[in-house]
């Protein structure tokens, strides 16, 4: 399994937000829309294999988080609006500290970046996450074996001083050279995984 976990630092924690003004009102909704669409999807198909959490901190009701996974997931289109609408209906609903599936493959629970670095460890007890990170270890260095696949990205604003402090023990992951969209990276990442046979 493939996983994205993205910041959304001012995305909105209700589903009472319009699918015409996302980038404004909804606190750039659209770039988290366009990271969902990224993780899924390939020409006349969809990646099964990975599943996208997105951590959602803005008002009225933080934290949050979204799951879509790939293998369960109905009803997705690959525009920004129909993730968005996904996620209206995710939000819409009451949650509470376990996952609630709000449409088929969307899942919603109250909690952030904290409970998912807990909840995802490897057999040592070590958070299985790494940070996408322009100036961490290139991708294309680092062996098949030892490559993670489970990553870390903020949306179109830098990781808080406390995200930086959970995270700061995990290892950094460089897409590239270039500072790219958060949903340009995990397209570039998932190519790599492709290339690596992962
Ligand atoms: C738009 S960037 C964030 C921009 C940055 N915080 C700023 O305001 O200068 C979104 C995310 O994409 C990821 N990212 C962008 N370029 C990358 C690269 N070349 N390699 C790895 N991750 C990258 C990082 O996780 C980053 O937090």
């Amino acid at each position: 399994m493939k996983r994205f976990l993205i910041i959304g630092h001012k995305a909105l924690t209700t589903g009472s937000f319009s699918l015409n003004d996302m980038p404004g009102s909804a606190g750039r909704m659209d770039v988290l829309c366009r990271c969902v669409n990224s993780c899924f999807f390939l020409s006349h198909d969809l990646r099964r294999d990975v599943e996208c959490f997105l951590v959602l901190l803005g008002e009225p009701d933080a934290p949050k988080t979204v799951k879509f996974s790939g293998e369960k997931v109905r009803y997705l289109n690959p525009d920004e609006r129909s993730a968005g609408s996904l996620l209206q209906k995710a939000l819409a609903l009451p949650c509470t500290e376990t996952f609630r599936e709000s449409t088929r493959g969307v899942y919603v629970r109250r909690g952030g970046l904290k409970e998912l670095l807990e909840e995802f460890r490897d057999e040592e007890g070590n958070p299985i996450f790494a940070i996408l990170d322009e100036n961490g270890s290139d991708i294309r260095e680092i062996p098949p074996e030892t490559t993670p696949t489970a990553f870390i990205l903020s949306d179109h604003m830098n990781f808080t001083q406390e995200e930086e402090e959970m995270i700061k023990d995990l290892k950094r992951i460089s897409a590239g050279p270039k500072v790219m969209h958060a949903d340009h990276t995990i397209t570039v990442i998932l190519n790599e995984l492709d290339r690596k046979n992962l």
